[in-house]
């Protein structure tokens, strides 16, 4: 018996520390929050009967961990705790009763989100690290300071901890996700991932914002409250969570329920409420186990599940040759929508899920966004298996490097033209009107559209198209025209368009930032001997993006795709940000390292020197004439002083630019 229990607390060990990594570090959980919280539980339980069992290393003991090999290790100077949790009203009653019945608690959202804790020394934001093991975290300050609403100095030279969560909103997570093909799962994952880029300069572009909940201050201070710490937040600028309510027990239903009306308009994804004690002394004295603290309690809201049935599973080839697949359900209403499609993301998920059709499954909107199979409540006869061949050109089907996906590699698939038609003419990409996804399909169905090129040529078969069925005289005016007003746009909106891998948005500025602001400029850079030495040089180029550049502009279609379009009067070139007329930089190349000031995040610094005419490269090389220099220098400094690198403080810096002219604002 006793081994039985002992190995059974091992194994749910175990089986909660991998799904913590999939959560934590690889930011793709298979199960969801209902079934991990189960198990951490039934975890408790067992270790609560049987003491003699639990090792000083259970995931009960600590905090879930998130840290990464990637970032410099920060020791916590609190201890970052967790929070016990219930999905049960009654129980959260209970617990406060427990706790004290007259007192006033603190009700707040919690945030689906990234946990952060920034450290202020002397009124400035000196360290911003994750939660890391609760005890170490990863120092993410260089990404943390790219974030706008964060309060980089205080109002007095004080010290300060300050705890909160950095999140994304559900519209910024649409508009960032529809610019990369669609590729992420949820906000929360998006937040995650980007908190924790190697390349801080990547990270301004994430729309990530943060909320912060609770502050500890390193002197003694007169503050009794829950409220007057959000109060003194509040008045440091903070950007405190909008609608906490302080309540006492009678009135913790209708505070709850009240909340729960209101989840569905606050734009932010939340999995629950928070309910703290208001009273710090009352805090002080109940104290916190090395989890969690005893005077709070987080009460979670059971994702909204719909029961159904899968009726079929189809699977979709999207512009990259990505397969994915979704069931087909038996109509149901989730959320205030029917739903009639779920996600199988890939075969692995079908898997572990055991998906088939004819399963009775659950379902649920993950993020709030996609609808997924969370459970599989009867299982079908057979587990799916996904087809092995195109299901629109045939064309065998391969996975990519380590990706769990199938890709159909066929360039003339059909699926993957019609898509990459969609996506060219996209409101994000060159926005044709008239030009919408049916209307493509319709085109291409009819042979009249099979590329980007016809799309150009289409104002020769203008009589043939206004004879055809639903269309007439007036919708082809629209369309040509709106063929023609897409002309106007300028290399900056039509290299995203085209659908190179890696090519999208953020690296088509960088690019033309970097001087290669004419596409024949970038594609005399790919066939020289050096051209990965040189794209390396530039600042925000990864690897993998740099080997996808140089494929793609060598790649013979590619360049006859560009060229007649050039021909058909689009403009490849960019129209450049305006410049400064003093070239104070001119033939200078500068590299920066270290954190500044003025200048957050450092990208600012660099803009300045693309506006004086200077150019910014990544990294040190013998090209490389000025270091500007900030504080916490790393092995750049060390590089520029062997090559005899100019190396400029922030001040001088400063001095240089307010010789030619600039003023800080
Ligand atoms: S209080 C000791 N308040 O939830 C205080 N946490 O599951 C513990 N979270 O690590 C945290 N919103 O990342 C608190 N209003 C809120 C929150 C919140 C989100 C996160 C936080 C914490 C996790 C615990």
């Amino acid at each position: 018996m006793s081994e039985a229990i002992k190995k059974k607390i091992k194994s749910l060990e175990s089986e909660i520390r991998l799904h913590q990594k999939k959560y934590y570090l690889e930011n793709s959980p298979t199960i969801s929050d209902r079934d991990f919280d189960q198990m951490f539980q039934e975890l408790i339980e067992l270790e609560k009967k049987y003491p003699d069992y639990v090792s000083h290393n259970s995931p009960t003991k600590i905090v879930g961990s998130d840290l990464d090999n990637n970032f410099e290790k920060f020791k916590h100077t609190i201890p970052v705790l967790s929070l016990d949790n219930t999905y049960s009203t009654q129980e959260l009653i209970d617990w406060a009763v427990k706790l004290s019945k007259e007192s006033i608690y603190s009700f707040e959202w919690k945030i689906d989100g990234a946990s952060i804790v920034l450290y202020y020394k002397n009124g400035e934001l000196d360290k911003a690290v994750t939660r890391g093991t609760g005890g170490v975290g990863d120092d993410i300050t260089d990404n943390i300071r790219t974030i706008k609403n964060i309060p980089l100095v205080l109002s007095k030279k004080m010290d300060l901890i300050v705890r909160g969560e950095v999140y994304m909103t559900f519209q910024d997570f649409d508009d960032f996700n529809q610019l990369n093909d669609g590729k992420y799962a949820n906000p929360r994952n998006l937040t995650s991932g980007s908190i924790k880029q190697k390349n801080s300069s990547l990270v301004s572009n994430r729309p990530l914002k943060i909320a912060v909940y609770d502050a500890y201050f390193i002197i003694e201070n007169k503050m009794k409250t829950h409220k007057e710490i959000i109060h003194f937040l509040e008045k440091e600028s903070f950007p405190v969570l909008g609608d906490t309510q302080f309540k006492t027990i009678d009135n913790f239903e209708k505070v709850i329920n009240e909340f729960k009306k209101r989840k569905e308009k606050i734009g932010f994804p939340t999995d629950g409420l928070v309910i703290k004690l208001n009273d710090i002394n009352q805090r002080n004295l109940l104290g916190e186990t090395s989890h969690s603290p005893r005077w709070a309690r987080a009460l979670k809201f059971e994702a909204t599940l719909a029961m159904t049935i899968i009726e079929d599973i189809d699977f979709a080839i999207g512009r990259t040759g990505k397969l994915t697949p979704r069931a087909k359900v038996t109509p149901v209403k989730l959320l205030g929508t029917t739903v009639t499609y779920a996600t199988l993301h890939n075969q692995d998920f079908i898997n572990e899920k055991k998906i088939g059709i004819g399963a009775k499954v659950k379902i649920a909107k993950r993020g709030e966004i996609i609808p997924a199979v969370e459970e599989v409540v009867e299982e079908p006869l057979s587990i799916f298996t996904l087809p092995d061949r195109c299901p629109s050109c045939d064309s065998k089907l391969s996975k990519k490097d380590d990706s769990v996906d199938f890709f159909c590699l066929n360039k003339i698939c059909s699926a993957r033209i019609i898509n990459s038609l969609i996506f060219f003419c996209q409101r994000k990409q060159m926005d044709i009107e008239g030009l919408g996804d049916k209307m493509i399909e319709f085109f291409y169905n009819k042979n009249i559209i099979q590329s980007i090129i016809d799309i150009y040529d289409l104002h020769n078969k203008r009589e043939a198209i206004e004879t055809l069925d639903g269309l007439g005289k007036k919708s082809v005016t629209i369309i040509l025209e709106g063929i023609e007003k897409s002309k106007q746009k300028d290399l900056k909106l039509i290299l995203p368009s085209l659908g190179f891998s890696e090519i999208g948005h953020k690296v088509t500025e960088i690019l033309i930032e970097s001087g290669y602001d004419d596409i024949d400029k970038i594609l005399s850079a790919v066939k020289e001997k050096n051209a990965t030495e040189k794209f390396t040089n530039i600042f925000g180029l990864g690897e993998k993006t740099i080997i996808s550049i140089i494929n793609e502009f060598s790649e013979t279609n590619n360049i006859s795709l560009i060229k007649n379009l050039q021909k058909r009067g689009l403009n490849f070139t960019a129209t450049q940000k305006p410049k400064s007329s003093k070239s104070i930089f001119k033939d200078q190349t500068w590299c920066v390292t270290g954190s500044f000031e003025k200048f957050n995040p450092r990208d600012k610094a660099m803009e300045l020197v693309v506006f004086y005419g200077g150019r910014k490269t990544s990294s040190i090389t013998s090209k490389t004439t000025h270091l500007l220099l900030g504080e916490g220098a790393g092995s750049k400094l060390e590089k520029a002083n062997s090559l005899g690198v100019k190396i400029v403080s922030e001040k001088e810096f400063l001095s240089i630019l307010k010789d030619a002219g600039y003023t800080e604002n």
